[in-house]
């Protein structure tokens, strides 16, 4: 499987581009509008086409690319909560794996962050990989005070789904603020300060005093990726 990380600079936003170069298909992971024609040069560039573009929540600091690659490549698209939105062509949901030639993507609900939340488990070749979103990030985790977050409900997904997979898979967040790329389950168990918390009562408290600014984008960000980007 080909795995590239992308970046996009302005929003410190982590992108995921898997291949599968035998069946010459892929999939992409919260993809940011603004790199539209950066993702289509490699598409173009590796021979593949795009069969699934997936968010793991509604973004509050970048605008999707689901709804520009949906128009142009013609992909189908993968959201949370998709109830309202008439852009996403499939819901995510646990269990129900997702199909890209040879890549099994595996959805696992983890909210938290936001209640649209989701992280995907790929296993290639006996390394897995675990996208996380903004649920579990390198040495800190997504934020909780706004899209229905929730401190206790982060605590849970945390523990008990992604602290549950193998101490080998590879961590690939959604963003990264120091330019750091990449981790591991066994890595972040061990260093993440917000996993070493050693209750939920502490984590929310924790959580609640963060007092952080909302991201930049957010008032144009959300209502757009409510329309998958497109208005
Ligand atoms: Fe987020």
């Amino acid at each position: 499987m080909l795995v590239r990380q992308l970046f996009d600079y302005e929003t410190y936003t982590y992108t995921y581009l898997l291949g599968d170069t035998k069946n010459k298909v892929a999939a992409i992971i919260d993809p940011v509008d603004s790199q539209i024609d950066y993702y289509m040069q490699l598409l173009q560039e590796f021979g593949l086409e795009l069969k699934a573009a997936l968010d793991t929540h509604v973004h509050a600091d970048h605008i999707t690319a689901l709804g520009s690659l949906r128009e142009r490549t013609g992909t189908e698209t993968y959201l949370g909560n998709p109830g309202d939105l008439d852009c996403a062509d499939n819901p995510l949901q646990e269990g129900k794996d997702i199909l890209i030639g040879d890549i099994k993507i595996e959805v696992l609900y983890t909210p938290g962050h936001t209640d649209d939340s989701y992280s995907f488990i790929v296993n290639d070749n006996g390394q897995q990989y675990a996208f996380t979103g903004d649920t579990l990030l390198i040495r800190g985790t997504g934020r909780t005070d706004f899209q229905n977050g929730n401190a206790n409900t982060l605590y849970e997904s945390l523990h008990k789904k992604l602290l549950k997979l193998d101490d080998t898979t590879i961590v690939y967040p959604g963003h990264d603020y120091k330019g750091w790329t990449q981790s591991t389950i066994g890595e972040e168990r061990q260093y993440n300060p917000r996993l070493n918390i050693c209750s939920k009562e502490r984590f929310a408290e924790f959580m609640a005093n963060l007092n952080l600014p909302n991201p930049k984008f957010m008032d144009v960000a959300v209502p757009a990726n409510r329309s998958c980007g497109k208005n």
